[in-house]
């Protein structure tokens, strides 16, 4: 067996600690860390019955030197506190959410894999409040959890090209909550995923309501070809990616033209005559379409393989994540 086909897949092995905290009357407790054990929960609360719950995804790297560093820390919890404003949870004091991640990665240390694997970090947020009468009702007590996991590929094909189904009659959000990254929307994607797995073998859906393209189950899309990249314009209907927004930089740092705004179905079809596209995310970080599936009909993307611009911008931000380059826009902070 190879390396590779011994690696755990991607979330189902947890790092040994979590960092532990509650919110009460009003304010935040003290947090523990503490060895991953199963958490005691209310039958009645609120997260259980309202899914009041939202969490986050990023990731630390091991260096060459062994040194461990968290990747743009600052704008997920940022994201995650949009989350919890946005489902009237209580939001996470940004600095105690920063202490516990850096003390889980401190007392995990031993668990972060070298590149190319990475130890991803999954603060969650619920509403722990005992009532199964609280519809519209916010949670008053929470709790905040910060776990970890010792990752590799979320694909399990690797750099294997992706099927996607395009579909544009689902929707994996309500309008105004893409842009929060919370279970209910994780759910909603699931049922039409797996039915494009069986149905048409396809990794994934594209989710293109009203036939303007938005982004996956997982995962935001871009579409390049040289010079010029093309997604969709920041708002509230889909995940504003961290990973997007690195990618954007780097590409206006090697001179693409970056174009923000939405387009439809037709005109992506149109593009991966000649250009690529690509998913991107924490999990997947840039990985390339091969095919696109839209009404049973499937069209090849550029020549089905993962495109050079794909592979190129991939290598780029992989670089500067496990310090093989310099990171010049401060992303990294060393734990
Ligand atoms: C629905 C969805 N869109 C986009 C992304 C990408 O976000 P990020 O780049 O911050 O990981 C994710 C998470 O990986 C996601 O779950």
């Amino acid at each position: 067996m190879t390396a590779a086909a011994q690696r755990p897949a991607f979330g189902t092995v947890l790092a040994p600690q979590m960092a532990v905290v509650s919110y009460h009357s009003g304010a935040w407790g003290e947090f523990q860390v503490k060895p991953v054990a199963p958490i005691e929960l209310s039958p009645a609360a609120h997260v259980l019955h309202y899914a009041s719950t939202c969490f986050e995804g990023f990731k630390a790297f091991r260096h060459a030197d062994g040194s461990v560093h968290v990747f743009r820390m600052d704008k997920h919890i940022e994201r995650m506190r949009q989350s919890a404003r946005h489902l009237v949870l209580p939001e996470p004091d940004p600095r105690q959410l920063a202490d516990m991640v850096r003390a889980v990665i401190d007392r995990c240390r031993d668990a972060v894999p070298e590149a190319p694997g990475a130890l991803y970090m999954r603060p969650l947020l619920i509403g722990t409040t005992a009532n199964i009468g609280a519809a519209a009702t916010p949670a008053a007590d929470a709790s905040l959890l910060v776990l970890a996991s010792p990752v590799w590929d979320y694909f399990a094909g690797g750099m294997k090209p992706l099927r996607i189904l395009v579909d544009d009659v689902n929707t994996r959000s309500a309008a105004h909550l893409g842009m929060v990254k919370t279970g209910g929307n994780y759910a909603a994607a699931m049922g039409p995923t797996l039915a494009a797995r069986t149905k048409f073998q396809a990794d994934q859906v594209l989710f293109c309501p009203g036939g303007q393209v938005q982004e996956t189950g997982a995962a935001n899309f871009v579409l390049l070809r040289e010079h010029e990249l093309l997604t969709r314009k920041l708002d509230s209907t889909f995940l504003h990616g961290v990973t997007r927004d690195s990618l954007l930089t780097l590409a206006r740092d090697l001179g693409y033209a970056v174009n923000e705004r939405e387009f439809d179905v037709a005109a992506m079809l149109d593009w991966v005559k000649t250009g690529e596209a690509a998913l991107s995310g924490t999990a997947a970080v840039l990985a390339g379409v091969g095919t696109l599936i839209y009404r049973g009909q499937e069209y090849r993307v550029g020549t089905g393989g993962v495109g050079p611009l794909t592979c190129a911008l991939r290598t780029r931000l992989v670089a500067i994540q496990q310090g093989q380059a310099p990171d010049r826009h401060g992303w990294l902070q060393r734990v």
